[in-house]
């Protein structure tokens, strides 16, 4: 969603701030602008569309200043348009805002019967009016008014606010909305996340919800809403700035796609005790007692990440004996879910502040029950609801389509069975150890898959005609269907559909036909002879098959047009490995179609709305 950036320093901010927009594109937008003060006045300049646009803009006049802010707005109230664009400038004051301001309505009415008139629909105008009229009333400086609007606003918010009266101090504030201060030796930077401060610098400072940071060159004070001062240390970030580069590849998703040998490694390194059989996650925050006296998993999620949980449940159930709910977060909180102090919940999220993931979250917690984040982002939002962290460690992954935080999410939650299989008896050392070792062996076999890549590309070729495709999996086969066909709609656009095989019967065959093709994910484990049977139903209708399959399986020739070949590994972990070419299917026929696969139309990587 909307994405921040500020900058005030000794150096020209403006192309500072076009940068680090240009590093938060991923997050998704439709317009763009930034705000820069000379030292005299405050200049706006606003465009619709891709940063491309307010570049050319901003070619057309130069606009010199060390102090600045920048913003990609995704349009929520008000239509994509100019005058809806960031930043918003009431009198002397400019404003640019990530996430809701839920009572904006009573806010605005309020404004305007006192006679402001405004130039857009968004709610973030309001603000600026709001800290306008707080310096107009004799607020004291900046952080004062800002303070004053802060306390009348209700909702989800991260905003940075400049006034022309001020021309080296940006004020930013959150509340429930990503923000994070970057310090360099004599500047300062903010941004919405890391990715888009990397290049500049690796010291960052996160703020709490309730925060109002003053930041100047090199310095920076934070207060609380009400004016206490507080202290929030800098951390050191160990991404580097390549991280968050495209590093020769033509997009970031394929760049993820290939780096996932090492976010897998990343994120078993230093867990895994192969000799004790056993796994050290002491992040998870779990007294072995409790962990042992767990009635219940329950995990939460959203897309992607909701796919990593369903995967997990099979886990969780066979290695750790422990029953296990999954829900989407979206769904869970629109009941009255029972979460009990006996619960284990698991938020698992890539970046740590969906909306409502972290909203399920909050309601468990409520409940009394000891929650954990499974999440890729540092201090990210739900990470610091949570009791307990395990953290992925993917390192940044800027496409849209999440890939490598899928493989990096199965990693963590595989150790996550393990480790309560362990601590609740349900699991031997030397069972412990097997699985470990499966695990150890993934990051080698998916650069086996990821070296076949070119018969995918082929294989994409033939599918990318197609109006849709559907995807069938049984056991832990079918979540991975369900993630194939997400990746697939994500970035092709085409209509995807992930089905369990078993329920094939139960109404999609009526689909099937010579133009439907059919992904059938049909590897030698348990599932394989039923998943056999679905895919003879399905070429007795004509339907074009691709099958994954156990590299040696040559029984499959009859039944499948093309076959992408799996190695043979335990059938635990699997899901690593099947949606590699899942996902490489999904970028090829993404980009022959001639796709912005790194930002699809209409998706955000960070989800902060409901
Ligand atoms: C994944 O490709 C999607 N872009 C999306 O479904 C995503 O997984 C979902 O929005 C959840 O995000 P999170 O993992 O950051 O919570």
């Amino acid at each position: 969603m909307c994405g921040i950036v500020g900058y005030t320093g000794p150096r020209q901010a403006a192309p500072i701030l076009v940068d680090g927009l240009r590093r938060l594109e991923y997050r998704g937008y439709d317009s763009a602008g930034v705000a820069i003060h000379d030292g005299k006045c405050l200049e706006v300049v606003r465009t619709l569309g891709k940063l491309r646009v307010l570049g050319e803009a901003l070619d057309k006049r130069t606009l010199p200043g060390n102090l600045g802010v920048g913003h990609t707005r995704w349009a929520t109230h008000g239509r994509p348009s100019e005058e809806n664009a960031h930043p918003h400038v009431a009198g002397g004051v400019a404003v640019v805002h990530n996430g809701i301001i839920e009572n904006h309505t009573a806010l605005r009415k309020e404004l305007t019967d006192g006679g402001v008139r405004f130039a857009s629909d968004t709610d973030t105008e309001i603000v600026a009016h709001l800290v306008d009229r707080a310096l107009r009333a004799g607020a004291t400086d900046l952080v004062a008014a800002v303070q004053r609007a802060l306390a009348r606003m209700e909702g989800a918010y991260a905003i940075a606010v400049l006034s022309q009266a001020e021309p080296e101090v940006i004020v930013v504030a959150r509340q429930g909305s990503p923000l994070v201060i970057g310090r360099g030796e004599d500047e300062t930077l903010a941004g919405s996340d890391i990715a888009a401060l990397l290049s500049h610098t690796r010291d960052m400072i996160f703020l709490e919800d309730g925060d109002v940071a003053e930041l100047r060159p090199g310095k920076v004070r934070v207060e609380t809403v009400s004016g206490a001062r507080v202290e929030r240390p800098s951390k050191h970030i160990d991404w580097s700035p390549v991280m968050a580069e495209r590093g020769g590849y033509r997009h970031f998703m394929l760049k993820e796609i290939h780096e996932q040998p090492e976010a897998v490694s990343a994120t078993l390194r230093g867990r895994i005790d192969l000799d004790a059989g056993d796994v050290h996650a002491a992040e998870i925050g779990l007294d072995p007692a409790v962990a042992s006296r767990i009635r219940r998993v329950y995990i939460l999620a959203c897309g992607t990440s909701y796919h990593a949980s369903l995967v997990a449940r099979y886990w969780l159930e066979s290695i750790a004996k422990v029953p296990t709910v999954v829900e989407l977060a979206s769904e869970v909180r629109c009941r009255e879910p029972l979460f009990t102090a006996d619960d284990l919940v698991v938020a698992v999220s890539q970046s740590g502040e969906t909306f409502d993931t972290l909203g399920a979250c909050k309601a468990a917690k409520e409940a009394g029950a000891h929650v954990l984040a499974v999440v890729n982002v540092l201090d990210s939002a739900i990470a610091r609801l949570a009791h307990g962290q395990l953290y992925t460690r993917a390192g940044p992954e800027i496409g849209v389509a999440s890939t490598k935080c899928f493989t990096a999410q199965l990693a963590a939650l595989y150790l996550l069975a393990v480790y309560l299989g362990r601590r609740r008896g349900a699991l031997t050392p030397e069972r412990a150890q097997a699985h470990l070792q499966a695990l150890c062996e993934v990051p080698s076999h998916m650069h086996e898959l990821l070296g076949d890549a070119d018969y995918v590309r082929s294989v994409a070729t033939k599918l990318a005609p197609a109006r849709s495709v559907l995807y069938l999996g049984r056991g832990l086969n079918y979540p991975v269907a369900l993630e194939g066909a997400l990746k697939l709609k994500e970035v092709s656009y085409a209509h995807a559909e992930g089905y369990a095989a078993g329920e094939m019967k139960h109404g999609p065959i009526a689909l099937i036909d010579a133009d439907m093709p059919v992904v059938v994910i049909c590897p030698r484990d348990g599932t394989y002879d039923k998943t056999v049977s679905n895919l003879q139903e399905v070429r007795a209708r004509d339907g074009q098959v691709v099958a994954l399959a156990t590299r040696g399986d040559e029984s499959l020739h009859d039944l499948a047009q093309h076959i992408l070949w799996l190695p043979e590994v335990p059938a635990a972990v699997l899901p690593l490995l099947t949606v590699v070419p899942l996902q490489l299917l999904a970028y090829f026929v993404a980009t022959r179609k001639g796709h912005d696969v790194d930002q699809p139309r209409n998706l955000a990587k960070t989800v902060t709305v409901e």
